[in-house]
């Protein structure tokens, strides 16, 4: 019994600070026995978090403008709709989206919603209630300012989370930093269901389940890694992605891409480029065509900041996944360093590793490319200041929510370029 002394005492000390909050929120009625909070309770029954609670937004336009809002539902459909309104107003709108269900093998998913809402304000707060009718669950989130080369924006970076006890470190973490993020820039490997046997999808629906607490409140702009393949001939399952193709939605058709794998955004200051590691990139074929079409697009003036989002690193020295990146590498990286791409975050290999502005040169142990790398987990932050200055900082699941582990100052290479050879500015 007395190892559970301590936890006992922690719960009380939560039970005053709940009081405290309710105080200071409800109305309070004051006589000599003491407080009467006015608060009352909802009615209804408490409701378990069904295995298919998945709530996430995305962009939904080219702009920051649009919001794509997806839900699941268990039994039946439901409402198509979602309601939505600004912070502080009263008038309420509503948009309709559309429904699936998708079967893998042996398992079959719930209703699947997908529902856009389009000509948002900037940088305003938006609540939205979905599962009208049913349980309705209310989030809330902020559209980002309009789209101009000096508004500061601060992007999260994550990729392979899982759904492991590192993933759940690594997503606290994200959400404890004191820098903000306020977009999550996630590349690639979702829920890793495709590790267990028949790729068991309801390891998706965890996976929804447990990213809801941030993903139904900040946008995540999805690229797809290998663990969202997903293809099984053996049990039948010749669909590539088919899973996330039903699950996620991204926003691919306002930049006239022709698969949802691979298609930019723009956001704030920054102009962001998804590509896909594993959809066909070579000459003549679709993504290859759309990102030759869509890097001379890149107004930088408008979007000073060129990010590229891909999951097979390009540079790495560690032995997992040495080298998967290559090709992909010489096809693309003349185009990448001819118009100046500021930064490629990539993800894959479960470590961290940043290297330095240059090309390959293959030196073992740690190559002459490699900045600094260390197989720990965490997450990244880039926080763009303006137009010439962008800090980047790494965070280890093993520090406290503040340390950075590693960082550096980003130097626009279209509005502040510096030699990388001699760190002087040309
Ligand atoms: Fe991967």
């Amino acid at each position: 019994m007395a190892a559970f002394q301590p936890h006992t005492k922690l719960s009380f000390i939560f039970c005053v600070f709940l009081v405290q909050s309710l105080i200071l929120k409800q109305g309070v009625s004051v006589n000599g026995g003491g407080i009467t909070s006015k608060f009352v309770r909802k009615v209804e029954k408490a409701i378990d978090m069904p295995l298919e609670s998945d709530v996430h937004i995305t962009q939904g336009d080219h702009e920051g403008r649009a919001v794509i809002v997806s839900w699941v539902t268990m039994e039946e459909p439901g409402s198509k709709k979602v309601i939505y309104w600004k912070v502080n107003s009263k008038e309420k709108k509503s948009a309709s989206g559309k429904v699936n269900k998708y079967k893998y093998y042996n398992y079959t998913s719930g209703y699947i919603h997908h529902c856009t809402i389009k000509h948002l304000e900037y940088d305003t707060k938006y609540y939205y209630q979905v599962g009208i009718g049913q349980s309705p669950r209310t989030f809330w989130f902020s559209t980002p300012p309009k789209v101009g080369p000096d508004v500061p924006y601060t992007f999260g970076l994550i990729g392979d989370l899982g759904q492991s006890y590192d993933s759940n470190a690594t997503l606290t973490h994200y959400e404890k930093n004191p820098t903000k993020g306020q977009t999550v820039l996630f590349v690639g490997d979702l829920s890793y269901a495709d590790n267990y046997p028949n790729h068991d999808n309801t390891r998706w629906d965890t996976w929804g389940r447990f990213v809801e607490r941030s993903t139904a409140y900040q946008p995540w702009i999805w690229t797809v890694g290998n663990h969202e393949i997903d293809f099984a001939p053996e049990i039948g399952e010749t669909r590539p992605f088919k899973p996330f193709k039903n699950r996620y939605r991204t926003p691919y058709k306002a930049s006239n891409s022709t698969a949802p794998f691979w298609y930019s955004i723009k956001r704030g200051p920054a102009y962001i480029i998804v590509l896909s590691s594993y959809s066909a990139y070579g000459k003549y074929t679709p993504q290859y065509k759309w990102l030759e079409d869509e890097l001379p697009k890149v107004d930088r003036t408008e979007t000073p900041w060129l990010i590229v989002l891909l999951h097979s690193p390009w540079y790495n020295s560690y032995n997992y996944h040495y080298m998967e990146g290559e090709t992909m590498r010489v096809m693309y990286e003349p185009w990448f360093v001819q118009y100046k791409v500021d930064v490629v975050f990539a993800g894959h290999v479960h470590a961290y590793e940043r290297s330095g502005p240059r090309l390959l040169v293959m030196t073992e142990p740690q190559p002459d490319y490699s900045a600094f790398r260390e197989a720990s987990f965490g997450h990244a932050i880039f926080d763009i200041k303006n137009r010439t200055h962008a800090y980047y900082s790494w965070h280890r699941n093993q520090d406290g929510y503040a340390v950075n582990a590693d960082s550096m100052w980003f130097f626009n290479r279209c509005w502040h370029p510096v030699d990388e050879s001699t760190g002087v500015d040309v």
